[in-house]
């Protein structure tokens, strides 16, 4: 994983995204998930700078966020001032009590660049879930998503956030050597009086999955998996996967 929202990329982040994302949709489609299968306590890794959050929190939901960047968490706890927000890593987290429902959106399982990464987080998951719990997670889909960064190498972005134009060059360069893995540069800018001034530039590795090894990695994990929803986000084809723990089988 290298890519961590610090700074003055947390705050341009919460500004674009805002405009990309339709958070109340998200949180419908998220919530209905959760209400589905009669989750009460709900923790979201990845909570970011806290969009969902403010949702949850607002309904009296009993939400926890958790993120890996002390800069989104600033402005999440900015935002949702009687929240709880824990700072760790998905990879290796201990709450002080499990949940019935763990969430990761916004395609946040892109920054599990190794397979131990990826069983690393379920594992700490599955310790983090009551019984019969529930994981709710999306990933960018590999058979739709490289064909598309090989054809489409700058994606321009442009978003209007309280009266300021942001513009993001995003270049996406696939790479194989490892997962299926793509090096991800962008630059941010604004206009000012016609001139063009850079804000930002942002570089990481994301990796994207196929439906059968996420299926996999759940199976060996000891998840089942009860739904598999085809769901397009702002840029990219995904899947969002509802999982229930299993009882462990001692072999
Ligand atoms: C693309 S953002 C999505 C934020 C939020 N879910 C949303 O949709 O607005 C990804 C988030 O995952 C966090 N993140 C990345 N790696 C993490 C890790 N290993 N553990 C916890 N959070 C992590 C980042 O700091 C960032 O806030």
């Amino acid at each position: 994983m290298t890519h961590l929202y610090d700074g003055k990329m947390a705050a341009i982040f919460d500004a674009m995204y805002q405009t990309f994302i339709d958070y109340d949709e998200e949180y419908q489609f998220y919530n209905n998930l959760i209400k589905e299968n009669n989750c009460t306590t709900i923790l979201e890794i990845g909570s970011g700078t806290g969009n969902l959050a403010k949702r949850f929190q607002g309904n009296h939901q009993d939400y926890i966020g958790l993120d890996y960047s002390l800069s989104m968490i600033a402005i999440a706890k900015e935002r949702n001032k009687n929240c709880t927000f824990i700072h760790g890593d998905m990879r290796q987290f201990e709450l002080e009590k499990p949940v019935d429902s763990i969430l990761i959106t916004g395609r946040s399982t892109s920054y599990l660049i190794t397979n131990d990464d990826v069983n690393s987080t379920f594992d700490s998951i599955y310790k983090n879930l009551n019984k019969d719990g529930i994981v709710i997670f999306d990933f960018i889909d590999a058979n739709r998503f490289i064909p598309f960064a090989k054809e489409n190498q700058v994606i321009i972005h442009e978003a209007t956030f309280e009266g300021i134009k942001y513009y993001r060059n995003s270049n996406w360069k696939t790479t194989l050597s490892d997962n299926f893995m793509l090096e991800w540069t962008a630059q941010y800018y604004t206009f000012k009086d016609d001139e063009k001034e850079i804000i930002a530039d942002d570089f990481s590795t994301v990796r994207v999955f196929t439906l059968n090894e996420i299926q996999l990695f759940l199976y060996l994990n000891n998840f089942e998996i009860i739904k598999t929803i085809d769901r397009k986000t702002y840029a990219y084809d995904t899947y969002v996967i509802v999982a229930r723990k299993k009882q462990k089988i001692d072999s």
